[in-house]
Formats: structure tokens, C-alpha cells, sequence
């Protein structure tokens, strides 16, 4: 058990999803209380009652959502002391040229404007008792260039925002970090691989490791730094990509080393 406080609740946005859901879990096997809000509320229901944690509906992009959600928990559930923020909006790769322009609004609602109401909505009542921990979900492809040309840089603004929040709520009490996850086999990207989207093959040889990312390691990654081990870190981005990120400059010199 490591839990920043015995009466405090972990929150999960996007708790429904392949990588909220192993985290969902893994902090309720670390002995938190957990609420996991989705848009599916359906889904989130059901991976609430397979791990014994609560579920409720939230839409990061609509405020007043948020704001209703980050009530409801407090008022129902007890204080929020964890918040994972991972809901996103995904994308699937093209060229900047062919980006239809309302989807990318509705990436910089979701992912951008939607992880900011969120920090605010639930950071509230962590300033109000002057301790909590959040870790947000960025992405590798913040990191570097990838043909996920909204996605990518909404990503890029989530690492600037956990930079700035972590600066401002230092003092109070509240420490910001953020996980950065590489090709992870989700149900959801497990079936992109399924329709012949992406290619498993070419992803696990671009990791220095071998493989691809298990939802559970992004998980084990966040309870970390939600936890009170990581009591003397906050701002920092963390990649969990199974070593795609450092192998990119070997395929100048022929590639990876069997
Ligand atoms: N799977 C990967 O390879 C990968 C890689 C890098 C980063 N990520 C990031 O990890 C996080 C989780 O992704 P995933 O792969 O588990 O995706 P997923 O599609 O399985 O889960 C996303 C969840 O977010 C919910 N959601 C979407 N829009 C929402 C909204 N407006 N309000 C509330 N909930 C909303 C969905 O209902 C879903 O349950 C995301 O932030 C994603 O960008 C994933």
C-alpha cells in the first residue's frame, strides 16, 4: 500500500480506456480509493465494478462537465488527492496538408483545453487542503516528429502545462508530473493493428527493448509518481516507450544491434 493518505480518492479521466483502466487497477491494488470518469459511462461502470472503484460520466471537453464531476466526487466519494488526467481525443496518421480542420479543433478542445479544465476543476480542492499529486498523459510523439500532426503538438502543450502547473502549486503542496507513453497495445490500438493501420512489426523494431508498451507499464510508471516515493519530484516528463525514443538516431548507422 502507498497511497498519499489513507482517506484520499485517485480520479482517473479516460478511465475507461486501455491505458486509464491498467492504472485504474494498479491503484487499487496500491490500496487508493479510485473514481474512473469517461465519456463511456457504460464502460467506465463496468471496469468500476470489475476492480471495486466508482464511476462517473464526465466530457473533458465541456467545463461545466468537469466541474459537475470534480463536485460530484468530492461530495460523494471523499477528497480527491490523485488525479490522473488521461482522457484524450486520438488521431490517426497523415500529412499536415490533409488535416480536416474541425477535427483538429476538436483535439485542442480535448486534449488541450480539456486536460487544463480538468488540472483546475480538481486542483481546486487540492489548494484548498494543500496536498495532491496529478500526472498527466502526454505522448512520445510530443517528443519528436510523427505524422500525428494535431495529436502531436496537443501533446506538446499538455508537457508545457504540467511544467507550469508543477511551478505554480509547488508551494501549495501539489506536485505535476507527466508520463509519456510510446505505442502501447491497448484493445483499442490492438484493433488498428487488426484493420491493418499500423504495424506491430514496424513499432517493436524501432524499441530498443523489443517490444511494445503493456498498458500495466504506463500504470506502474503513474502510481510511482502519484505515490509518495516521488515525494521530491514534480515538472518532469517521463517516458514509457520501451526505448523507442533513443533508438531513433541508430537508423542513420544501419539500425539497433540484434
Ligand atoms: N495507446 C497508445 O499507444 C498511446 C500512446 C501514447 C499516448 N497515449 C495516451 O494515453 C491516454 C490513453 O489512451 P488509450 O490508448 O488508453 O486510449 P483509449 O481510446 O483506449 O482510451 C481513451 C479514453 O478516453 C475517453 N475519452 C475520450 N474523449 C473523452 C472526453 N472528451 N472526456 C472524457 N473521456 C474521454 C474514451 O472514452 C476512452 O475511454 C491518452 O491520453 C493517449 O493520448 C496512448
Amino acid at each position: 500500500m502507498d497511497r498519499t493518505t489513507s482517506a484520499d480518492v485517485a480520479v482517473i479521466t479516460g478511465g475507461a480506456g486501455g491505458i486509464g483502466a491498467a492504472t485504474a487497477a494498479i491503484l487499487r491494488e496500491d490500496g487508493w480509493r479510485v473514481v474512473i470518469a469517461d465519456l463511456d459511462l457504460d464502460r467506465a461502470q463496468a471496469e468500476a465494478s470489475r476492480i471495486g472503484a466508482s464511476a462517473c460520466a464526465i466530457d473533458i471537453a465541456d467545463k461545466q462537465s468537469v466541474d459537475e464531476a470534480a463536485a460530484w466526487v468530492e461530495r460523494e466519494i471523499g477528497p480527491c488527492g490523485a488525479l490522473v488526467a488521461c482522457a484524450a481525443h486520438l488521431e490517426n496518421p497523415h500529412r499536415p496538408e490533409a488535416q480536416d480542420i474541425a477535427e483538429f479543433d476538436r483535439i485542442v478542445a480535448t486534449n488541450i483545453r480539456g486536460t487544463f479544465v480538468t488540472l483546475t476543476a480538481f486542483g481546486a480542492s487540492m489548494l484548498r487542503r494543500g496536498r495532491g499529486s496529478i500526472v498527466t498523459i502526454g505522448s512520445i510523439t510530443a517528443l519528436n516528429s510523427s505524422p500525428l500532426v494535431a495529436y502531436g503538438p496537443s501533446k506538446s502543450a499538455i508537457l508545457a502545462m504540467t511544467r507550469d502547473f508543477a511551478g505554480a502549486w509547488g508551494r501549495k503542496g501539489i506536485r505535476v508530473n507527466c508520463v509519456c507513453p510510446g505505442p502501447t497495445r491497448t484493445p483499442a490500438v490492438e484493433a488498428s493493428y487488426a484493420r491493418g493501420e499500423r504495424d506491430p512489426g514496424i513499432m517493436t523494431a524501432q524499441t530498443a527493448l523489443g517490444h511494445l508498451v503493456d498498458p500495466r507499464d504506463v500504470g506502474h510508471a503513474v502510481a510511482f509518481l502519484l505515490s509518495e516515493r516521488a515525494r521530491s519530484i514534480t515538472g518532469t516528463v517521463l517516458p514509457v516507450d520501451a526505448g523507442t525514443l533513443v533508438s531513433q538516431l541508430w537508423s542513420l548507422y544501419g539500425g539497433l544491434p540484434a
